[in-house]
């Protein structure tokens, strides 16, 4: 068990889980994208380790860069999305992958898609690796998913609690 700040965590998810959970993201994007040269997009903060072992294991040509959104306060959502870094690359006829931590009540997806949606991109595909579907309250369809984890707050592997807990190589979950 670990505590950051009032609230104790419990483990959930092991480094292996989501290294396999990975993987197969991975090999689905590679094939699906195997002619092209696909722009992959980080959505900061939640999603830096995610993009990076991502990255490391993907072996075709491909691009990376980052966006910053924020809608968390504490442990649940808030409606209003903030970006905080936009884009400054023009993405006219590229394929772009978003890349994210968690999709949970699918706010800040609505957000990027309404970002992206000025821009002329040839391919626009959303791939996560933590999805809660009880939470999730949009229409927009989700590509690519790693893992689907029932409507419990998670930290670590990028994902925090205030800012604590993203250093966490493993997926702890809230105790009750
Ligand atoms: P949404 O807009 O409600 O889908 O929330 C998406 C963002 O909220 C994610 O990118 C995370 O930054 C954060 N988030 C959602 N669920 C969790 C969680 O269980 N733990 C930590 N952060 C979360
Ligand atoms: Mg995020």
């Amino acid at each position: 068990m670990i505590q950051l700040h009032d609230k104790q965590f419990v483990p959930f998810i092991s480094a292996t889980e989501i290294d396999f959970a990975i993987k197969k993201m991975v090999a689905q994007i590679e094939d699906d994208f195997f002619d092209e040269t696909p722009i992959f997009i980080g959505v900061l903060n939640g999603s830096f380790m995610v993009v990076s072992d991502f990255l490391k294991l993907y072996k075709k040509p491909c691009e990376v860069s980052f966006i910053k959104l924020a809608s968390y306060e504490g442990t649940s959502s808030t409606e209003s999305v903030k970006q905080l870094i936009g884009l400054n690359q023009d993405l006219t006829g590229r394929s772009v992958i978003v890349i994210e931590d968690i999709i949970d009540t699918g706010n800040t997806l609505e957000e990027l898609k309404n970002l992206f949606k000025q821009q002329n991109v040839k391919h626009f595909k959303i791939a996560t690796l933590f999805f809660k579907p009880e939470a999730y309250k949009k229409d927009i369809k989700i590509d690519y998913v790693g893992i689907r984890i029932p409507n419990k707050f998670i930290v670590g592997f990028g994902l925090d609690y205030d800012g604590l807990g993203r250093n966490l190589p493993e997926v702890f979950q809230l105790k009750e």
